[in-house]
């Protein structure tokens, strides 16, 4: 099986039911058929409005979040299950916005992957460390104690997840990981996933932090670098669509 990268966008929280109208219609006139995979994942409100305009197309949409529970008293949150209501593909889990503002912790991330690949639905796990991390030498053992908590909860499971590796100084600051850099933690992570999983080979590691057109064909390029999660540049239709066209 050839390995398809995969373009995810992150909107984060941004959007309307009419930007969204007219973002979703330019990225869906784009791509034609696209070579790699492409997503988005969209504020839950909007999942709705996201399945009604990409059903049928060769886009894919996901959440950005998911519950670690399965139902019950937990005022906010949105199960996997009710996700799966609306034909999400795709759920981003413990994305460092989450672990910083939210408290996530490993095991709390490990917990939501599990019910989001319980419900077929494909979690999509951030991983990264922040500049303090990185000064300090400490970036493999980072997101290898962040992978690891996934790996443990889920055994071999973890062939169906998607890792994002994305390193905190670089999300939305312009500064963007050399090729070289992610290429390392990348092969550091598919490593870690090889002990796991004798599917590690076909698990897409992607990655984030400031990709956009201009340098996303030269990471793209890395042979462990299996797509992006795409924030600032998935909310302009022109940018998007330029990264989806440098994957391969
Ligand atoms: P960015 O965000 O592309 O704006 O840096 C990526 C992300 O946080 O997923």
């Amino acid at each position: 099986m050839v390995k398809k990268q995969l373009i995810a966008g992150n909107w984060k929280m941004n959007g309307s039911l009419a930007a969204n109208q007219a973002l979703l219609d330019a990225v869906r006139a784009g791509p034609g058929s696209p070579r790699c995979a492409v997503a988005v994942c969209v504020p839950a409100p909007y999942l709705a409005q996201a399945s009604e305009m990409l059903s049928g197309s060769a886009i894919s949409w996901g959440a950005q979040d998911v519950s670690a529970h399965d139902a019950g008293a937990y005022t906010g949150e949105v199960s996997a299950a009710m996700l799966k209501d609306f034909g999400v593909r795709y759920a981003i889990v413990g994305h460092s916005e989450r672990r910083r503002d939210h408290g996530e912790t490993d095991d709390l991330v490990a917990a939501k992957a599990k019910c989001a690949l319980e419900l077929g639905i494909t979690p999509i796990v951030c991983v990264g460390e922040t500049l303090a991390e990185r000064d300090a030498g400490q970036t493999q053992a980072v997101v290898m104690r962040q992978l690891a908590a996934v790996i443990a909860a889920n055994g071999p499971r973890v062939g169906d997840i998607v890792v994002a590796y994305e390193p905190v100084w670089a999300i939305g600051t312009g500064k963007t990981a050399t090729p070289g850099q992610a290429q390392q933690v990348h092969a550091v992570l598919r490593a870690q996933l090889s002990v796991a999983s004798d599917r590690a080979a076909q698990i897409a590691i992607v990655y984030g932090g400031s990709m956009n057109a201009g340098n996303a064909a030269e990471l793209l390029a890395q042979p462990d670098i299996d797509g992006g999660l795409i924030g600032g540049a998935s909310l302009s239709a022109p940018d998007f669509l330029k990264i989806i066209a440098a994957a391969l």
